[in-house]
């Protein structure tokens, strides 16, 4: 399937953590927000999933460099988005992606605060892949895939994901229940994991950049 390429971009503690259990996610240094904020500026689209939208209310938008905004993609099945989230002010596009679970309100709501509302598949979840195809076709070839933990293991979890950078910061902060890098049902044996090729490390600020290319990533559309 033709999909845009996709880079899953997070910033974890050495333990594996992208929050701790009390919700804090300010794990970038100021350097690291600047590589971040610089990557933004050179994708088409930024996805994050519900969860991510009402732990930390994020913009998605570059203000630490100068460039151009990218959309805003919200996995959100049930459209839960709420009204005043940062997402749906007009610094920049927003995508909402619902299932059918979404009610009619909900996304006439959406609508109204000026969102794209893209209803995907027959499942309870967002059909991933038909959102990217759709993603594709409005001309969108390179994507930035933001969290959380579960939408991270659904893009993984179905071969969507091209290239993953982890920032690591040099903190352990433990608790078995704070959301790691990538959660959901994971596999059972290691063999079955996503096998990754390390193809850059830089130190940025404090923080270790790691940069891998997805194995047999089938991205049809260009770097
Ligand atoms: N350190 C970092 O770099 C970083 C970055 C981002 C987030 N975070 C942290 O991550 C945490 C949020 O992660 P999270 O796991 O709770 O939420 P999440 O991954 O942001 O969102 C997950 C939700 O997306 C919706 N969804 C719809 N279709 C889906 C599909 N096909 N596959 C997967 N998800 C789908 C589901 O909710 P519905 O069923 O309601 O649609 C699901 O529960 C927060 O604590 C945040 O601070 C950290």
């Amino acid at each position: 399937m033709k999909r845009p390429y996709v880079i899953l971009n997070a910033a974890m503690t050495l333990d594996g953590k992208i929050s701790s259990l009390a919700g804090d996610s300010r794990i970038s240094c100021k350097k690291d927000l600047d590589r971040t904020h610089k990557l933004r500026a050179e994708v088409d689209g930024v996805m994050v999933g519900i969860g991510t939208i009402l732990a930390d209310d994020p913009s998605l938008t570059v203000r630490r460099v100068s460039g151009k905004n990218p959309v805003r993609i919200i996995v959100d099945s049930r459209g839960r988005t709420p009204p005043e989230a940062r997402v749906l002010e007009d610094t920049a596009p927003t995508i909402v992606a619902v299932s059918n679970k979404a009610g009619k309100r909900d996304i006439e709501g959406l609508r109204s605060l000026g969102a794209r509302v893209i209803v995907t598949g027959k499942e309870d979840k967002v059909d991933l892949n038909s959102l990217l195809k759709e993603i594709l076709d409005q001309e969108m070839e390179k994507i930035l895939l933001e969290g959380g933990s579960t939408l991270n293991w659904g893009m993984l979890n179905q071969g969507l994901v091209d290239e993953v950078r982890i920032a690591v910061r040099p903190c352990i902060i433990g608790g078995e229940n704070a959301k790691t890098l990538v959660g959901g049902r994971g596999f059972d044996k290691i063999e079955e994991g996503v096998e990754l090729e390390l193809k850059n490390t830089e130190r940025v600020g404090s923080n270790l950049l790691l940069i891998y290319n997805v194995k047999g990533a089938s991205s049809c559309s260009k770097k």
